[in-house]
């Protein structure tokens, strides 16, 4: 018997990737259900090449029964309507910013903490990591099982997908703006995203980083390890999927660029594209659509002592979202904690 799974934010950037991905895959689903505002009632999106889906008002659904849902609806609606349905036996996963931090709710990365997969959790949720802690964390994982990570640097090249898909759209009008001189009026952004970069990303906190800045640095430490510094940079750039992070980790321990390269080669989920010579690694225009973390530009920091560098891209709406959220839910399966709800 396969399960009834509700998509929550079926309609979004996220939403629309998790319908993709989970008939791509083959998830054993029987029913799937795509839930979205009372806007979109009525509306139509697609489940794989060949099925269309009518969706249906979050607010009028009833969870029980419901064996899964994957959400993606903003932190406001999640923090609402995810412990509805996990008190109807539905078990969450989240991708919203809601849960992640709070104690008793797994935050996992299928490659670097599986083991919270293992049983359900009390409260029923389980959260995805913001995109660009998901990327950084494969990468290091590999690193730090050798070496252990202490503290990290790392500044970010986040394409607009990751805001949504107003966001998309207005990169896209302000670009053709630009070109039929009509000035761009910022409305996702602060300020013009088309030609420009934006160092702003959530909002500022009282210590002067921005929200999605101290959201790297925390998560890492719950997904990885509680010890790791991490001072993170979160730019916004006129792409349209996959964020890069030009990433400095020093290490408790030495480790030789040869030892990283090895452990990057083998570690799952990540390709190592790196060959030191014109084109000779990854860009965010040639990964979207692909599952991979990539790594390239992979060196020694003399600066630092035991420190390594580099450069880091991945799909955000796959890998950084969807994706992710999948795999937890085929693991969750694999280990028969599904069939609990
Ligand atoms: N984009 C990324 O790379 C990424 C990565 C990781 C996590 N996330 C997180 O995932 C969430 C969604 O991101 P997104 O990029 O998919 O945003 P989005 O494109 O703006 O989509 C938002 C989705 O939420 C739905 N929604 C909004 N208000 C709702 C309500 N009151 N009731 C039910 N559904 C409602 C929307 O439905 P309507 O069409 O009916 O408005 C839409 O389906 C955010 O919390 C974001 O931080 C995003």
């Amino acid at each position: 018997m396969g399960y009834r799974v509700a998509v929550v934010g079926a309609t979004g950037a996220v939403g629309r990737e998790i319908l993709k991905t989970l008939a791509e895959r083959g998830f054993p689903a029987d029913e799937v259900v795509a839930l979205a505002s009372g806007r979109s009632a009525g509306a139509e999106v697609s489940y794989g090449e060949d099925r269309v889906l009518k969706v249906r008002d979050l607010e009028r659904f009833d969870f029980a029964g419901t064996h899964l849902g994957l959400f993606s609806p903003g932190a406001a609606v999640s923090a609402v309507h995810a412990p509805r349905a996990a008190a109807a036996g539905c078990l969450v996963i989240d991708n919203t910013s809601q849960f992640r931090m709070e104690p008793g709710v797994p935050l996992v990365v299928p490659e670097v903490n599986p083991q919270h997969l293992a049983r359900r959790p009390k409260r029923g949720i389980i959260a995805n990591p913001n995109c660009s802690t998901i990327q950084m964390v494969v990468a290091l994982k590999p690193l730090h099982d050798i070496a252990k990570v202490r503290r990290i640097v790392v500044a970010t090249y986040q394409s607009v997908s990751g805001a949504g898909k107003e966001a998309m759209d207005e990169l896209w009008s302000q670009t053709r703006g630009i070109f039929v001189n009509d000035p761009p009026t910022p409305e996702q952004f602060t300020k013009p995203i088309a030609f420009n970069v934006i160092p702003h990303i959530d909002r500022f906190m009282d210590d002067g980083a921005t929200k999605e800045e101290w959201k790297m640095a925390v998560e890492t430490r719950k997904i990885l390890d509680p010890d790791i510094q991490v001072m993170a940079t979160c730019v916004r750039v006129p792409v349209m999927i996959g964020h890069a992070e030009a990433v400095h980790a020093e290490f408790e321990t030495p480790i030789t660029e040869r030892q990283a390269r090895e452990a990057l080669r083998d570690a799952p989920g990540l390709t190592l594209l790196d060959t030191r010579d014109d084109g000779g690694y990854a860009t965010p225009l040639e990964i979207a659509g692909e599952d991979a973390v990539f790594v390239s530009r992979l060196r020694r920091d003399p600066t630092v002592p035991n420190g390594l560098a580099f450069w880091c891209v991945a799909d955000n709406l796959r890998k950084g979202a969807a994706l992710n959220a999948v795999q937890i839910a085929e693991e969750l399966h694999r280990n028969g904690v599904l069939d609990a709800a």
